[in-house]
């Protein structure tokens, strides 16, 4: 493997593992910093790999190749969460310095793991249970309620792995699965269908030495499964819970000791007085979807908070630039061919913000996302839609 060149001056080299828009995104702030990323990249036109000099090709899950990759780097960490914890192991005790660790790493990869520990920390979840077999499924839902929600523990993003099930025949075809090895080994995750009132997401960073800032608490809009937009700060939060969500999720980054960006995706409910509340959905230890506002919207983006944290730099001033940053996501539609519309977006609105992540166009994949700030909620909101919906397509005017 080639090495990554070194900058005069001491500066260190961040090793990325995953190639997507993550990766690609910390690629700017690191210009800015004067640290060198490398990153393990899928194929030589993943999103990071495309604006990254050093991004070897290579298998996430082969553990020579990592290793290799991780010994040309002063500390490694991640754009997914797929790396296996065998691998993660062996990194560790080379002596390489991986953030978050392994053993934080667990809770965002296994959501089991993770619903059993937060459960353990009196953090508040959804009404949950491990099942294996169809009696337990029904009798689940029978004492939770129908429908209810059954999630693969690994492996699933925007919505896939995540299923409504009406009774434990629409879980058959996962039933079948569980114990065969690489597949459902441990079985499925069965959850109360939440009645919220709307997704939030609980954004913090934290140091290995224990430093950890919280950006405001925002709302997430997902659509068939998928994130589509982010309001920063939520709307008319109330104060007590935007104080305690953001002490809930910093409590987690201590307990589970994790290093780098959290993200805490949670369900704002009712509590039975009335009083607004919050169950946590799950965590992502990686920057995430709920912060890309930040780059634009906030003193310190994500990214930049990530490689600060990381490599255990004092970090950056997390709060907002703007009394609202609104961001749109960008899903790939119909038209291959993003640039065309530029010429109008950018004509239509000089103020929103573009983030394209150099991914060919798929119907539903995500390939870039729209920043727009602003003083009023409602103007941020129809900028940042106008401008998503125009790349992708599916308006014309
Ligand atoms: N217990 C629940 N009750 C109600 N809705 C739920 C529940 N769990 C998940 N959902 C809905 O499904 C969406 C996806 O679930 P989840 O975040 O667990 O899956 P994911 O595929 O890992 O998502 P991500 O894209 O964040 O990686 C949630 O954002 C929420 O809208
Ligand atoms: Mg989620």
């Amino acid at each position: 493997m080639s090495q990554p060149k070194r900058a005069p001056g001491g500066f260190p080299v961040v090793g990325v593992v995953g190639g997507g828009q993550l990766a690609r995104m910390m690629q700017s702030p690191a210009v800015g910093l004067g640290i060198q990323l490398s990153v393990l990249a899928e194929s030589e036109l993943a999103a990071a790999a495309l604006v990254v000099p050093s991004s070897p090709v290579g298998e996430h899950t082969d553990l020579d190749t990592v290793l290799a990759f991780a010994r040309q780097c002063d500390v490694v960490t991640f754009d997914h969460e797929h790396v296996p914890q065998e691998v993660l192991e062996a990194l560790e005790a080379n002596g390489v310095a991986i953030h978050p660790t392994r053993s934080a790493l667990r809770f965002a990869q296994d959501k089991l793991a993770m619903r059993e520990r937060l459960s353990g920390l009196d953090i508040a979840c959804p009404r949950w249970q491990r099942a294996r077999t169809a009696a337990e499924v029904t009798a689940f839902g029978d004492e939770v309620g129908w429908p209810i929600i059954a999630k693969t523990p690994r492996g699933g993003y925007d919505g896939k792995g995540v299923t409504v099930a009406r009774s434990a025949d629409d879980l058959a075809e996962w039933l079948a699965l569980v114990g065969q090895p690489g597949a459902l080994e441990d079985g499925l995750l069965l959850e109360e269908k939440v009645a919220f009132t709307r997704e939030l997401a609980v954004l913090i960073a934290r140091s290995p030495s224990g430093q950890a800032a919280a950006w405001p608490v925002v709302e997430t809009v997902q659509t068939d499964g998928i994130c589509t937009e982010v309001l920063a700060p939520a709307p008319h939060l109330d104060p007590t819970l935007a104080s305690v969500a953001t002490a809930a999720a910093l409590r987690i980054a201590g307990e589970l000791d994790v290093t780098g960006v959290l993200a805490v995706e949670m369900f704002e409910v009712r509590a039975e007085d009335g009083s607004p509340a919050y169950v946590v959905n799950e965590l992502a230890m990686r920057p995430h979807n709920s912060g890309h506002w930040s780059i634009d919207g906030a003193v310190t983006g994500q990214f930049e908070q990530h490689l600060r944290a990381v490599l255990d730099l004092p970090l950056g001033d997390p709060r907002p630039r703007s009394p609202w940053t609104v961001m749109a996501n960008v899903l790939g539609g119909d038209y291959e061919e993003l640039y065309p519309a530029y010429r109008h977006i950018m004509a239509r609105d000089p103020g929103a913000k573009v983030h394209v992540y150099g991914k060919g166009v798929r119907p539903g994949r995500k390939i870039g996302h729209v920043n727009v700030s602003s003083t009023d909620l409602v103007d941020a909101r129809e900028r940042a839609r106008h401008a998503a919906d125009y790349l992708r397509g599916v308006i014309t005017e």
